[in-house]
């Protein structure tokens, strides 16, 4: 009974970590599979203490090994007490000082990392990127200040060069985190500016995640960082500040659209320029990987994010049935015309929600 329990106990182990693990080797979303010089950086630490750890547990079976094996009680030897030593100078100075050795090898590139992940020697030098990075209850907010444009959701970036994030919230406490491309910060509401970078190698869409528990959508909290060759970059910048709110939509319905958005949306929201404060800047919104960070992009979805947004994600400030369907509707055609930038739609992810 008890080893069926065992092997049923065992298997069940095993189904829960492969559906644990899945995820884990999933391109533009694994650490395991980094992308970036931040993620690389931690990778190779986690290697490091890896091949420390097996170093350390391959001698310690090895020695529980032999013990068990050449100390067995032995026919004959029932009664016979083995010799007692204590106080073994030599063993007492080999198993102090080897830890501590393992220690300093895991502790040199430890320290060296965590300087060079905060480096900040270059923010601000003619050309280098920095995006004011805003955590908000369930959404992320990207300001380009020099560049005079904001987005949300996804995040645009030039390759193979460093992008400076400066970082806070507006609510609770959120985390940053890009597994592929580089390490986790925290953004905090009030006066603090959490600061790190980003370095892509490879063009490509990256899942993000809040990695910070910050409510009832928390776990819906995804962003996309969609790196691009700089060439590229510069000219979605250009296409972001071409952005006009009062461009005349081609459709009739979108054009109602773009009425009842400005009567009913825009208290909250923007359509291109700088940031909108309350709700996402929309300007590319028709651009977007996904619709809220979550839903495939179609039509019908989008009408059910509008009129519904509290069942999709509990507890986010987008009022519910603010408009009536129809006219949701009708939103929904003006918002899939803001299809101002063909950079990045080349661009393919895998997804851990499909
Ligand atoms: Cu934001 Cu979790």
């Amino acid at each position: 009974m008890r080893g069926w329990m065992g092997k049923f106990r065992s298997l069940f182990l095993f189904g829960a970590l492969t559906m644990l693990l899945t995820g884990c080797g999933i391109e533009n979303i694994s650490a395991l599979k980094p992308k970036g010089y931040g993620s690389e950086l931690l990778f190779d630490l986690m290697l490091i203490s890896i091949a420390i750890m097996i170093f350390v547990f391959v001698i310690v079976m090895a020695i529980y090994a032999f013990v068990l094996l050449r100390y067995r009680e032995k026919k004959g030897q029932e009664h016979i007490v083995p010799k007692q030593t204590e106080g073994n100078k030599a063993l007492e100075v080999i198993w102090t000082v080897i830890p501590i050795i393992l220690l300093l090898v895991l502790a040199i590139p430890t320290v060296q990392a965590t300087f060079d992940l905060a480096d900040q020697s270059t923010q601000g030098d003619e050309g280098v990127l920095t995006v004011d990075v805003t955590g908000n209850q369930y959404w992320w907010q990207f300001d380009y200040a020099d560049q005079e444009i904001s987005t949300s959701q996804e995040i645009y970036i030039p390759t193979n060069e460093r992008v400076y994030l400066n970082m806070k919230a507006s609510d609770v406490i959120h985390s940053f985190w890009v597994p592929a491309i580089a390490g986790k910060m925290d953004t905090i509401p009030g006066e603090n500016i959490n600061t790190m970078y980003l370095e892509a190698y490879e063009e490509g869409v990256y899942e993000g995640f809040c990695a910070e528990l910050c409510g009832p959508s928390h776990s819906l909290m995804y962003f996309k960082v969609i790196a691009v060759s700089p060439d590229e970059f510069d000219q979605w910048v250009e296409d972001m500040q071409n952005i006009d709110p009062e461009a005349t939509p081609e459709t009739t319905t979108a054009q109602e659209g773009q009425e009842l958005f400005n009567n009913n949306c825009m208290s909250c929201h923007a359509i291109g320029g700088a940031s909108a404060g309350v709700g996402p800047n929309l300007g590319n919104f028709a651009n977007r990987e996904k619709i809220a960070g979550i839903l495939q992009p179609s039509k019908d979805n989008l009408v059910d994010w509008i009129v519904h947004p509290d069942e999709i994600k509990p507890g986010n400030q987008m009022p519910a049935e603010l408009v009536s369907e129809e006219d949701a509707a009708k939103i929904a055609d003006y918002l899939l015309e803001l299809d101002h930038s063909d950079v990045g739609n080349d661009l393919e992810m895998q997804s851990v929600e499909e």
